[in-house]
């Protein structure tokens, strides 16, 4: 297949960034790395809210119908047409399989119908990358850490494309971790704004045990803690649920700051870069940045929209690559368990 538009209009990139790995169908249109065009994002909450937690046959389907609409609003939005854009990059794993192979297949259908190249995201990076949106200028090396809800990632960021993986979850998610608890405590899905807008009325914080990792390794483990608030209930009836929200937000806050910073000390990097949907959280934000200002060490994290999943930064992820020329080929496949 002969690729076109390889140097862009008028040297512009205008990238189209598709995600579908769990129940977001986002879109974003790029121009040059910074400039956002576009981004829809077309959530399935209140398709999953019933059940508490995403079903992956549900947000497959639902990708399904709505994905050639919210891409052509995005082109709208942009005020462009598939002409005008150099590349469609397409986050390919880790993920839902189901859900992945819609924006895969999509995102293929158009490399190949408009001649453009194909570009396959890790979703991780993404989340990675979503604070260069707002500072482009970000030395390497930082520190990542990636809280949303399907991982929970501490990243030594070496250069684009070079990570070493320096801890990860053991087994819930951060943000599962909040789904979890607010289902025990009968509030919305999903569970993380709830637990945050509750714990802002806490009159006294209830003190929960922090997983502490007996090999000292910057792994995290949240189903203790999870287990420690059901345990709490069950014994103590009537209790203020802010109070509990409040003391299960605080030691998962504690848990993700001591280790980050700890990291970041040891092997002497002053910036840690923060991505994924847990850090809409203003708690969490407001007690890296206290920390990073008493130990010199510069916090940076995106805006909310793009913390969340969405299709620009899969867009800007493409852009990096396609300045690197890293192109994807017609066999690219969903990789579930894709790893950095
Ligand atoms: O990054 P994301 O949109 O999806 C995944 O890639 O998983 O993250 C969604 C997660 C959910 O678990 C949700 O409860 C959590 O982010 N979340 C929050 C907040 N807003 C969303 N967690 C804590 N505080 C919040 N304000
Ligand atoms: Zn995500």
């Amino acid at each position: 297949m002969e690729l076109k538009r390889l140097n862009g209009p008028k040297d512009k990139v205008i990238i189209l960034g598709i995600e579908t790995s769990c129940d977001d169908t986002g879109i974003g249109i790029v121009c040059d790395g910074k400039k956002i065009l576009s981004n829809v994002v077309s959530s399935q909450i209140d398709i999953h809210r019933d059940f508490g937690g995403v079903v992956p046959e549900l947000a497959s389907r639902s990708h399904l119908e709505v994905i050639f609409k919210e891409i052509e609003r995005a082109l709208e939005e942009a005020d462009i047409t598939l002409d005008d854009i150099n590349a469609v990059s397409v986050t390919y794993g880790p993920g839902l399989v189901g859900s992945l192979l819609v924006g895969i297949e999509v995102a293929k259908s158009i490399s190949y119908v408009k001649g453009i190249p194909l570009i396959g995201v890790n979703h991780l990076e993404g989340h990675i990358f979503s604070s260069f949106l707002k500072n482009p200028n970000i030395k390497f090396p930082f520190i990542s850490l990636i809280v949303s809800g399907g991982h929970t990632e501490l990243v030594k960021v070496k250069d684009f494309g070079d990570y070493e993986v320096l801890g990860k979850t053991r087994d819930d998610a951060c943000g599962e971790a909040f789904d979890k608890v607010a289902k025990l405590l009968n509030l919305g899905y999903p569970g993380g704004p709830y637990i945050e807008r509750l714990a802002k009325d806490s009159k006294r914080i209830y003190k929960f045990p922090e997983a502490v990792m007996k090999d000292k390794s910057f792994d995290f483990s949240f189903s203790g803690l999870k287990t420690a608030v059901l345990n709490f209930l069950q014994k103590n009836k009537n209790v203020s649920k802010s109070d509990v929200c409040a003391g299960f937000q605080n030691a998962v806050v504690c848990t993700l700051l001591n280790k980050t910073i700890c990291i970041a000390k040891k092997l002497d990097i002053k910036r840690i870069v923060l991505g994924g949907g847990v850090v809409v959280n203003e708690a969490l934000k407001k007690e890296f940045k206290k920390q990073g200002e008493k130990e010199g060490i510069s916090i940076y994290y995106p805006s909310p929209i793009f913390c969340t999943d969405n299709g620009v930064m899969i867009a800007l992820i493409g852009y990096y690559k396609f300045l690197k020329k890293e192109f994807s080929d017609i066999t690219l496949n969903a990789n579930p368990s894709l790893t950095l």
